[in-house]
């Protein structure tokens, strides 16, 4: 055992069981081996979009779709060559770039398009990069408009542009065709660099049929009429703020939009609306009021609107995919999810809105960070609008056991890969909860508003966030200077193994001896530098009265970690375990919390 450091806050006792000194030291926490299950292949950053203008003529009939768009780029560095995301199932045609004389003012001036000449483009083998390569650099500084068309099918699988359908009462077949872009899908609908860190504004038409809606991301500007033989017309939308191209949504349908029977003050917060076929309407009032008072919770915690003028939520029936597209400022749930009870799913796509669309994770190895915030804040919305009713007083236990059960485990998440990343968001998000609990949830929520307030429109890593609790944490004291959330967080992200904590009593001497060590359930517990592994460990503690540490009397047992407020186990001296036996036996525990772990 390290020297003890403990710190009174907030009338509690915290304790951190010092790690080793080079754990001190800041250093990021880097997650992008867990996440093996996104192998992509990253730009480079020597040419980089800031602009596009898109053009999407989806054939519902034909299922095959052919779009064009326009793209500016801008060169950080001298090169020829233009590396974009597109899949090998999307067809690119009539490439040509022009460069933009950024000193004339009027495009009008510069008379007719004067191309660059183009040498070859090319398919990056078993990767879905696209290359452009010019007949002579450019040099940094330089800005172009490069301009493809290109062509593709509509599928039924929930990838990029899909195609889908539903029966209504009346028995009556219609079909939609939606999107659903996240990770890495919009490049299978146009060519674009398809990672979350690109974020610019994106100006938009798409054609439907005339007796569709179509609802996109921002809300529509104007219909355009085609002079031909089709029934098609072709939507103009606003120009989005600067998003990533996984938060690019739309839907075409014929679903419609719920009568809402109150007056709602549109200059407060974004026209939120209700989608779904008629069918179900009646039902949906009751919704709709819940997610007015779940934006309005949010809207608080955040201490900030969206910044959007709208917010569709469509319910599809007949949806395969799992999840729901939280693109911004358009949520398609699969309508069987949409009417569940309860607040924790509406709430966590609400969440995505701000944490996700508006604040993105720059990597796919932050997103996992993003994700536990989303949960851990949904949850905490829960607890505080319904007073937890929906989790039945189970939260977060059943996580916590399942996580306990895992990385006590000879090897930790041997048989399944994929569940590496799940069980790490899960860790990451009761290491949340732990700092809520010990930071206080004032610190911890105006650490949030921070780190929000400070990268709007932006992106983010995982370390800004731990950054911006540090800064908060310093700022209210809830924290001693010399620590920073970043390696205390750090010391329980990064490893796929879990402390226990044993505490000795010395009677005599009236004294509490507090260890960690690796918590392994399995034999032989034959893991590689096991003395090593560290973690700083809050020590928040309870007794029957109000105590101090080493002050209290023999006779009385003392708990570690009640409710389990940090993710670990705790083990105890045999006197004290039958000091807490005594205890459960004599005295009614109705509202006591009694599930005291022992290994
Ligand atoms: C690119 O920039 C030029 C000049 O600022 C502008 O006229 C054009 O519309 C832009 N294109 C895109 C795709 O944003
Ligand atoms: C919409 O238009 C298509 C094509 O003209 C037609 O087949 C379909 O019946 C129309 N649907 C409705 C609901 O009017
Ligand atoms: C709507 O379209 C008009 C005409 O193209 C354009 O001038 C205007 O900027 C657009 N409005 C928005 C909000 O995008
Ligand atoms: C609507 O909200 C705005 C901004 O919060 C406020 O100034 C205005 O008074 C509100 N209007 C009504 C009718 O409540
Ligand atoms: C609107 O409908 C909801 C749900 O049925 C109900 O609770 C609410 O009172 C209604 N509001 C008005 C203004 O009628
Ligand atoms: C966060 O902490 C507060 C008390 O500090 C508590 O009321 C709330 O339930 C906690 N949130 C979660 C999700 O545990």
């Amino acid at each position: 055992m390290k020297s003890l450091v403990s710190f009174l806050i907030l009338g509690t006792t915290l304790i951190f069981a010092q790690a080793s000194i080079d754990l001190r030291q800041r250093r990021s926490i880097d997650l992008s081996a867990s996440h093996a299950l996104i192998p992509d292949a990253r730009l480079p950053k020597d040419v980089i979009p800031t602009n596009y203008i898109i053009n999407i003529r989806p054939n519902m009939e034909e299922g095959s779709f052919t779009g064009n768009i326009k793209m500016n780029l801008s060169w950080n560095d001298d090169t020829r060559k233009i590396s974009l995301h597109a899949h090998f199932e999307l067809n690119i045609e009539d490439v040509k770039i022009r460069k933009i004389d950024t000193k004339k003012q009027s495009e009008a001036d510069s008379g007719p398009p004067n191309y660059l000449p183009i040498q070859r483009t090319d398919r990056v083998p078993k990767k879905t990069v696209y290359e452009i390569y010019l007949k002579d650099a450019l040099k940094q500084g330089s800005q172009c408009e490069l301009e493809m068309s290109f062509t593709g099918r509509i599928w039924e699988t929930t990838e990029g542009l899909f195609k889908g359908n539903y029966i209504e009462n009346s028995g009556e077949k219609k079909y939609y065709l939606a999107t659903y872009m996240r990770p890495h899908n919009a490049r299978r609908l146009f060519p674009c660099f398809d990672e979350p860190g690109f974020k610019v504004p994106y100006t938009v038409s798409i054609s439907r049929p005339r007796n569709y809606t179509t609802l996109f991301n921002t809300p529509l500007n104007y219909t355009e009429e085609l002079n031909d033989e089709s029934n098609y017309v072709v939507d103009h939308f606003e120009t989005t703020p600067p998003m990533s191209s996984f938060t690019f949504g739309f839907i075409i349908s014929q679903l419609q939009e719920i009568p809402i029977n109150r007056t709602i003050n549109e200059t407060a917060k974004p026209l939120i609306k209700i989608w779904a076929r008629t069918d179900i309407h009646d039902g949906l009032q009751e919704i709709f009021e819940k997610v007015l008072t779940i934006y309005d919770y949010l809207e608080e915690y955040f201490d900030t609107a969206i910044p959007l003028c709208k917010l569709d939520i469509v319910a599809v029936p007949g949806l395969l995919s799992m999840r729901p597209a939280d693109n911004w400022g358009l949520i398609v749930f699969k309508e069987s999810e949409f009417l569940k009870k309860g607040y924790f799913g509406l709430t966590q796509e609400l969440i995505y809105q701000w944490l996700g669309s508006w604040v993105t994770p720059y990597w796919w190895s932050d997103a996992h960070v993003n994700k536990a915030l989303a949960s851990f804040l949904a949850s905490n919305a829960v607890i505080d609008i319904d007073q937890g009713t929906e989790f039945n007083g189970k939260y977060p236990m059943t996580v916590l056991y399942s996580l306990y059960y895992e990385f006590s485990k000879r090897y930790p998440h041997s048989r399944i890969t994929g569940m590496k990343q799940e069980t790490t968001s899960f860790k990451t998000e009761l290491v949340m909860r732990m700092l809520n609990y010990t930071l206080g949830k004032d610190t911890f929520k105006n650490g949030i508003r921070k780190f929000i307030a400070d990268r709007h429109f932006s992106t983010f890593f995982g370390d800004d966030l731990w950054d911006a609790l540090t800064k908060q944490a310093h700022a209210d004291k809830t924290l001693c200077q010399e620590t920073t959330i970043n390696e205390i967080a750090g010391s329980w992200i990064t490893k796929d193994r879990l402390p226990v904590i044993c505490v000795r009593r010395n009677y005599q001497e009236k004294s509490v001896k507090i260890s960690q060590k690796v918590y392994l359930r399995e034999r032989p517990h034959d893991v590689p530098e096991q003395d090593k592994m560290l973690w700083w460990i809050p020590i928040v503690h309870d007794c029957p009265e109000q105590f101090e540490l080493r002050k209290f009397p023999l006779h009385q047992f003392i708990i570690i970690n009640p409710e389990e407020i940090g993710p670990f186990p705790v083990n105890y001296d045999e006197k004290n375990w039958n000091l807490l036996a005594d205890y459960l036996q004599t005295e009614k525990l109705a509202d006591k919390d009694t599930d005291l772990y022992k290994s």
